[in-house]
C-alpha cells in the first residue's frame, strides 16, 4: 500500500439560491447564467455557518468515512482564503470543537484556490516522513465565496469545505510519483486587501492567467510523465478535474489542455475532440459546481467528490488528472490514481443527500443574508430560515469580547 487520501467528505450548507431568481432580479437572461457560466443553484451560509464551522462539519465526517479515533490525527492543516481572523488561524478553532489532541501540529495554508493542494501535498510529504509516528494527518479547505450584492462576480458566489483523512497506507486515492507540474507568477487577477470582506477581482484577466497556468502545467506534465503515458496523456487519463470558479470553466480549459497537447489542430478541430471526450471525462464531475457554485480552495475537490457520487466503484483503477488553480497565482496539475478503497468510500458517500435537504431562500432572504456583515439582527431574522440539519453539527454562535464563540448542536 501507498501513502495518499484514505478518506474525504464535503459539507455544504443547507441554504441556496437559484441562479433563475438571481437572473431575474438583476435583469439578466437566465440563459447567461445557467449556459454562458452554467450554474444553476449557488449555496448560501446561513448566519450560524461560516469557515470553521464548515470545516468542522466536514472533518467530522471524514474522520467517521475513515474509521479512525481522533487521538490518530497527528497534523491537520485547514486551506482557506475566508479566514475569520488575521492571527488566530481557522485550524485551531477546528483543533479545539473536533477535541484533536495536543500532540498534533496544526497550522493554516493560504494560497487562494491553490491552497488546498499545497496542503494535501504537505500532509503527504508528513506520513512519508519520520515525523508522523504511524500517524494520520487532516486536511480541510473550507471557504465562503462572497462577491457582494450586485458585483460582476455574484453569480459565481458558493460555499463549502472538503475535508481528507491522509495515510501513509490507503488504497484509495495516490498521486503519481513525480508527476506533479507546477506554476507560479506573480499576478493581480483576484485579491482582498486587509479590512475589505469582498474580494477584488479583474475576471476575465484572471480567466486569462488561468489558461496561461493551464498551457504551462500541460506541457511539463507531459515531459514529467515518463515514455508514452506522456505522448497520450488523453487516453491515460480518464476524467480531468479542473478548478471551476463557474462550471463552465471546464468547457474553457479542457479545450486549452487539448490545445496545449494538439499545437497543430485548429480550433474547430479542438470543439471536436472536446465533444468526443466531454460526456466521458469531464460531465460526471460537474455536479457539484452547477448546484454549489464555487467554493474556492475545495473547488476541484468538489468535481472529485461529484464523480465518485456519479461513477463510484467503476472508478477502481482509473486516473483522474486535477489542475488545481489559485489566483495570485499558482497552479499544479498532477494525476490521481484511485483504488480499491474506493468500495468502502462509495458506501459512505452523502454528496447528494446534503444537495437535496438543502432549503431554497428567496432573494430577499438572501439580499438580507448577504447585504451586510453578520449582526445580531441577521442571527435574529435568520430565525426564520432556521432548519433541523443533520449536517450542520457545528455552528456559530456570535462574538463575545471580539471572540468568535462556537457551540455542538
Ligand atoms: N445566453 C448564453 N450565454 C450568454 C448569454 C446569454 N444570454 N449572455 C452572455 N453569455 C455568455 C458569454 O458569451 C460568456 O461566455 P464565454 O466566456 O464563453 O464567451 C459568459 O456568458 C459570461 O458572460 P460575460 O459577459 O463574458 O462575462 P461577465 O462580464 O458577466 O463576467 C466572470 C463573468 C466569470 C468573469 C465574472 O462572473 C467574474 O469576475 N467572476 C469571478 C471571478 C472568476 O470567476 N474568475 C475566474 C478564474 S479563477
Amino acid at each position: 500500500m501507498k501513502s495518499g487520501i484514505s478518506s474525504i467528505s464535503i459539507y455544504i450548507p443547507p441554504l441556496y439560491l437559484s441562479h433563475d431568481d438571481l437572473a431575474d432580479a438583476r435583469g439578466i437572461p437566465k440563459d447567461k447564467f445557467r449556459i454562458g457560466l452554467g450554474n444553476i443553484n449557488m449555496a448560501i451560509v446561513p448566519p450560524w455557518d461560516d469557515t470553521v464551522t464548515m470545516a468542522a462539519n466536514a472533518a467530522e465526517m471524514a474522520i467517521e468515512a475513515a474509521g479512525i479515533d481522533k487521538d490518530e490525527i497527528g497534523l491537520l492543516i485547514v486551506s482557506t482564503e475566508t479566514g475569520v481572523d488575521q492571527s488566530k488561524p481557522v485550524a485551531s478553532f477546528v483543533h479545539g470543537l473536533l477535541g484533536i489532541g495536543h500532540r498534533t501540529r496544526v497550522y493554516e495554508i493560504k494560497h487562494a484556490c491553490y491552497g488546498g493542494t499545497v496542503a494535501i501535498m504537505n500532509a503527504i510529504n508528513w506520513v512519508k516522513s519520520q515525523h508522523h509516528k504511524g500517524k494520520k494527518a487532516l486536511v480541510i479547505t473550507s471557504d465562503v465565496a462572497k462577491y457582494g450584492i450586485n458585483s460582476l462576480g455574484e453569480p459565481t458566489q458558493g460555499a463549502g469545505a472538503v475535508a481528507f483523512i491522509i495515510s501513509d497506507e490507503t488504497e484509495f486515492v495516490h498521486f503519481l510519483p513525480g508527476s506533479n507540474a507546477f506554476y507560479s507568477k506573480d499576478v493581480h487577477d483576484f485579491w482582498r486587501p486587509n479590512g475589505s470582506l469582498t474580494p477584488m477581482v479583474d475576471g476575465k484577466y484572471s480567466i486569462d492567467c488561468y489558461l496561461e497556468a493551464l498551457e504551462f502545467c500541460t506541457k511539463d506534465l507531459q515531459e514529467n510523465l515518463t515514455g508514452e503515458i506522456g505522448k497520450k496523456l488523453l487516453d491515460f487519463v480518464d476524467y480531468f478535474i479542473y478548478h471551476l470558479p463557474f462550471t463552465r470553466m471546464a468547457y474553457k480549459a479542457h479545450c486549452k489542455m487539448l490545445a496545449t497537447l494538439n499545437p497543430s489542430l485548429s480550433e474547430e478541430q479542438i470543439k471536436e475532440i472536446y465533444n468526443d471526450s466531454y460526456k466521458e471525462k469531464i460531465k460526471p464531475a460537474l455536479k457539484g459546481s452547477e448546484q454549489v457554485g464555487n467554493i474556492y480552495t475545495g473547488s476541484v475537490y468538489m468535481c472529485l467528490m461529484s464523480l465518485i457520487d456519479e461513477v463510484g466503484e467503476n472508478l477502481i483503477n482509473k486516473n483522474i488528472g486535477i489542475f488545481s488553480y489559485g489566483s495570485g497565482c499558482g497552479a499544479e496539475f498532477l494525476i490521481a490514481h484511485i483504488g480499491r478503497g474506493i468500495k468502502q468510500q462509495a458506501k459512505q458517500h452523502n454528496f447528494k443527500n446534503q444537495l437535496m435537504r438543502r432549503k431554497k431562500i428567496t432573494i430577499e432572504q438572501y439580499t438580507e443574508l448577504y447585504g451586510e456583515p453578520v449582526t445580531s439582527k441577521t442571527m435574529m431574522n435568520s430565525q426564520a430560515i432556521t432548519i433541523d440539519d443533520e449536517f450542520s453539527r457545528y455552528i456559530f454562535t456570535g462574538i463575545k469580547d471580539h471572540k468568535r464563540q462556537y457551540a455542538k448542536k
